[in-house]
């Protein structure tokens, strides 16, 4: 599949989620989305002090708590959903920071700005644009975030040299993001929906090091937190079930996904 394929089909996926009436991942929504919150790292303090409307359990884990963020810093995230990371790093940067959000889909774009026109939340801008060319000026960001985004990019290799464009020298990248402990079922590899899931898509450890480090970021440091996707066998979503079906028996998804935190700066 053609990469301009690739990017449509997740951007239509991600369209669906943003429209739908409580549109959230993982099947989960409402009081359900905060609890998967905090099982991936963000406390209660932290959940209420972003709109509840802006986590639609898409997340992999807490990026900004890694960030080291300072008040007045300026903040990109990548791939930005409705907000969450967004909103929670404008708490962190305070009036005089600023956060950017890049989204590539319109109607995650759409739902970001009407959560923080809602909640009055104005050091947030969201562009629409792509991970692989970001509609950011060269040097110009303290810190670089995103939450289970990259594994989507159907050219990783374009994103790590955009985020050390973007980033000022001395700049900080804070990513979460899926990761292969070892190569999925062929079946799995071949599943669109596994892809939009974000598992057929994620690069094995080891290449995403390589990949991160060959942008020229430098201490570049991956820490494998275990698995924290979400995939409910009662319920059998398309993503579960492309998954589960081609396990075989005893074998389950820990053994080859894994969420991870991406550390480096330029
Ligand atoms: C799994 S969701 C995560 C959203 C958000 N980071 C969060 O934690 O709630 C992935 C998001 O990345 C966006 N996305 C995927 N591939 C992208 C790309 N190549 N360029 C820009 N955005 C992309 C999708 O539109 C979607 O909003």
């Amino acid at each position: 599949m053609k990469r301009s394929e690739t990017r449509e089909l997740v951007k239509k996926a991600y369209g669906k989620i943003a429209q739908a009436k409580n549109g959230c991942g993982c099947g989960t929504c409402g009081p359900d989305a905060r609890e998967f919150a905090r099982s991936i790292g963000y406390s209660e303090t932290e959940l209420n002090a972003i709109p509840d409307e802006a986590n639609l359990a898409l997340s992999c884990g807490n990026p900004t708590a890694l960030a080291g963020l300072k008040k007045g810093e300026t903040v990109l995230d990548l791939g930005s959903g409705a907000g969450f990371d967004c909103f929670l790093a404008a708490d962190k940067v305070g009036r005089n920071g600023k956060i950017i959000g890049v989204d590539m889909t319109p109607q995650m774009i759409e739902k970001a700005r009407e959560n923080a026109k809602k909640n009055k939340i104005k050091n947030v801008e969201f562009r629409l644009g792509e991970i692989e060319s970001l509609p950011v000026a060269d040097n110009s960001v303290d810190a670089v975030i995103s939450n289970c985004v990259i594994n989507l990019s159907p050219d990783k290799q374009k994103v790590f040299q955009e985020i050390y464009r973007v980033l000022k020298p001395g700049g900080r990248v804070a990513i979460s993001d899926i990761a292969l402990n070892k190569k999925l079922p062929e079946k799995v590899q071949k599943s669109m929906d596994a892809y939009v899931g974000c598992i057929s898509g994620a690069l094995l450890v080891d290449e995403y090091k390589k990949s991160v480090e060959s942008s020229g970021l430098k201490d570049v440091k991956i820490t494998s937190k275990g698995t924290s996707i979400c995939i409910d066998p009662e319920t059998k979503d398309p993503i579960g079930r492309a998954i589960l079906d081609s396990l075989e028996d005893g074998q389950d998804l820990d053994e080859y996904a894994v969420s991870i935190y991406i550390e480096a700066r330029k």
